[in-house]
């Protein structure tokens, strides 16, 4: 309990004390279904067992005893494009895990957005690695500030549900490393997390959660690591291979067959919880699921040595010591229930994004009579998954209500289920918005980004009775818009939380000011993506196991979302990094300076519109012969008429290249087109600037990996 000691050395002392039994005991985290998972019953040293939780919106506990807050959408803080809102959900997070006596937050999951039908769209960061991996690694930092451990998830590709655990994605080591591996490293390098857990998916002819490219070379041997890798749910596929390879936890066993519960099968025997059945494969033909109960018989037969379950056990109480969450243990308690709640409302205004505001039609204007149409206006999209919740309402009026409460005489409202009645009402005001929705959700993705055909029709039947039509969409993915030509605006609003009615009615009448922008590319159709079709599309599902394997060749490689679309040429439906704002923003004075392989740009911008307004300035670089990437972002608050000098830099590995043959990163001499304004598309600015004479890097690779 020695804290000026080093977290290595506290995990050292504690190791050496540990029987063999408790060591073991340490790799199995169970899963323990009321929050989502239980580890380290080290009762006899003082230390409580550390619960774990997800925390999708807000943290899923389903005996909490204490409120929860609903957070809108993860999507809805890459959104914002703003770190630091992303940093402090993060400490709205851990603030809420504590007072529930939780110590680990399955959480932040920033992988990305590969396909936009994929399933966890919304609960990932987007389809950018500087973005999602700057995202990451804030809300570590948020959450890790109030000593609960955050874990990155899910290490490293899982773009999508189906046939997730017998997919194998086929992806090249340069493409990886400067996609979904860019990503995680910025967060583990600026975040420090003390755990990662590993994907469901196979890479390249291994399932991730026993991939030694991915565990060791990669997590500890390259980016130097320090934490503990937990499996996923039941994402564990074979005892030896995956010790080896670098796995420190396997989560998600059932209580009842953990060798806490069960000593006495512990002498070698090995056992399985029989729940969930492995996939054939190198594994062998498949069959019940095997477990580190069985470690001990794999380091007789010297199939495992000892020294790598050492070090597993020193991962782990290293990442546990560093988080701080053993001298400060969570304390069961109320929470700031007020604050979190405005919190949680200003996230939604700060990542909805306003996608098209054709004559000014928003903000409302005082004195206009508004027929609000679908039933989603009075509602919300579920509460936190419901399985893990016993609240079903949310905090805060639904934006009907708010609506009607600030505009009360001007209001009529249709739910949109009578389509005449919708139309009738849409005729008489001078305004109509439309309201609607569209869902996905874990283990099932989508196989269109189509609202269903009712929402279609009701939007094209009301635009063509009011030519003043809104659309205010509740999404948890990209959605096609058959009707954007006849209506005048639309706000992409994700999946509100608590408050969220609040948010949608200040926006509408401009008491807010939208300033999100899209982390992910809105297709036309899903001819424009890498693939037609979803591999295996929604076979195996959440628990289940599909369990013929589909190979499935990323063929985009490190080209996903608007990179895609720039290498294809193909013109989205919206861009990445678009969003509107009820007033303008002017881009001038661009200057580039290169130091040491990193470009510093400055310019100046200008809210040269009638309102305050906050800009999210975007800068791309592409690299010569190469696509378009985001270089750097900045969120900026400006007055109607002021101005500010921005300055961005843009770090020298979004400029490179992994050479995979030499395992370093590049930096092409050449000229490099810098496109700058509020949008991947249409910059308001390029400029070109020489980059000459970087030297190659690579990484410092201490031989301190697991033997
Ligand atoms: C999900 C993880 C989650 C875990 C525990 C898994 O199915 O993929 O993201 O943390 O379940 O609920």
């Amino acid at each position: 309990m020695n804290s000026a000691l080093r977290p290595e050395q506290r995990a050292e002392l504690l190791a050496q004390q540990l029987t063999q039994e408790e060591k073991i005991t340490l790799t199995q985290g169970e899963d323990f279904g009321a929050t989502a998972g239980k580890l380290m019953d080290l009762v006899r040293f003082g230390f409580p067992p550390l619960l774990e939780a997800d925390a999708v919106r807000g943290v899923m506990n389903m005996e909490r005893t204490v409120p929860a807050t609903e957070f809108p959408a993860n999507i809805t803080i890459a959104a914002s494009f703003d770190d630091s809102l992303a940093e402090t959900r993060g400490q709205f997070l851990a603030e809420e895990a504590r007072a529930q006596g939780i110590g680990i937050l399955l959480n932040p999951a920033g992988n990305l957005v590969r396909d936009p039908r994929g399933g966890r769209t919304s609960e990932y960061l987007g389809e950018d690695p500087l973005l999602a991996g700057n995202m990451m690694a804030a809300c570590v930092r948020g959450i890790q500030s109030k000593h609960v451990i955050a874990t990155v998830k899910h290490f490293a590709v899982n773009g999508w549900e189906s046939q997730r655990k017998t997919s194998d994605m086929l992806i090249d080591e340069a493409a990886a490393r400067e996609s979904e591996l860019l990503a995680f490293e910025i967060a583990i390098r600026d975040g420090k997390p003390s755990a990662v857990m590993g994907a469901y998916p196979w890479l390249n002819g291994l399932p991730q959660c026993a991939n030694k490219f991915l565990l060791t070379d990669v997590l500890r041997r390259d980016w130097g690591f320090r934490g503990f890798v937990m499996s996923d749910w039941d994402a564990f596929q074979d005892t030896i291979t995956s010790a080896n390879a670098g796995l420190d936890i396997q989560s998600g066993i059932l209580p009842s067959t953990t060798v806490a519960k069960k000593p006495d099968t512990f002498a070698g025997g090995g056992f399985n919880d029989g729940r969930t059945e492995t996939p054939p494969g190198p594994f062998g033909p498949g069959g019940a699921r095997p477990y580190y109960g069985e470690l001990q018989k794999a380091i007789d037969a010297g199939d495992v040595p000892q020294a790598r379950l050492d070090t597993m056990v020193r991962n782990i109480l290293t990442g546990i010591f560093a988080s701080g969450v053993v001298d400060n243990p969570p304390v069961p308690g109320p929470i700031p229930i007020d604050a979190h709640l405005a919190a949680s409302q200003r996230q939604t205004e700060d990542g909805a994004v306003l996608l098209k505001n054709e004559d000014g039609v928003l903000p409302l204007r005082e004195g206009q009579t508004v027929a609000i149409i679908g039933r989603v206006a009075d509602g919300f999209m579920a509460k936190v998954p419901s399985p893990f919740s016993k609240e079903t309402k949310h905090a805060g009026p639904t934006a009907l209500a708010a609506l009607r409460a600030r505009m009360p005489a001007n209001i009529t409202y249709q739910d949109g289920t009578d389509g005449a009645s919708a139309v009738a009402a849409a005729k008489s005001a001078s305004v109509a918005l439309v309201f609607a929705a569209m869902v996905s959700t874990e283990g099932l993705d989508r196989s269109t980004l189509s609202l269903s055909p009712r929402y279609n029709e009701l939007i094209q039947s009301v635009a063509a009775a009011n030519p003043n039509t809104v659309v205010v969409l509740y999404n948890a993915n990209p959605i096609f818009m058959p009707w954007l030509s006849k209506v005048k605006a639309v706000l992409a609003a994700w999946q509100p939380g608590d408050f969220g009615g609040d948010a949608i009615a200040n926006m509408l009448l401009g008491d807010v000011n939208p300033s999100g922008k899209l982390p992910v590319t809105f297709p036309t159709s899903v001819e424009q993506l890498p693939r037609s079709e979803i591999p295996g599309y929604n076979r195996g599902g959440l628990g289940g196991l599909y369990k013929e394997m589909v190979t499935v060749p990323l063929k985009e490689g490190a080209a996903v979302g608007y990179k895609w679309f720039n290498a294809t040429g193909q013109a989205p439906l919206f861009p990445f990094g678009h969003g509107l704002s009820y007033t303008s923003f002017d881009y001038s004075r661009a200057h580039a300076t290169v130091s040491d392989g990193s470009i510093k740009v400055t310019f100046v911008l200008e809210n040269a519109g009638e309102r305050a307004g906050r800009e999210v300035a975007q800068v791309y670089v592409t690299p010569p012969g190469e696509v378009k990437r985001l270089g750097g972002y900045r969120k900026v608050a400006l007055e109607a008429g002021g101005s500010v000098d921005v300055s961005i830099e843009v770090p020298k590995q979004m400029l490179a290249r992994w050479d995979t043959g030499g395992q370093r990163w590049q930096v092409r001499n050449g000229t490099y087109t810098i496109s700058i304004g509020g949008s991947s598309l249409s910059p308001a600015l390029e400029i070109r600037v020489d980059v000459i004479g970087v030297d190659d890097w690579t990484y410092a690779r201490a031989p301190s990996a697991p033997p």
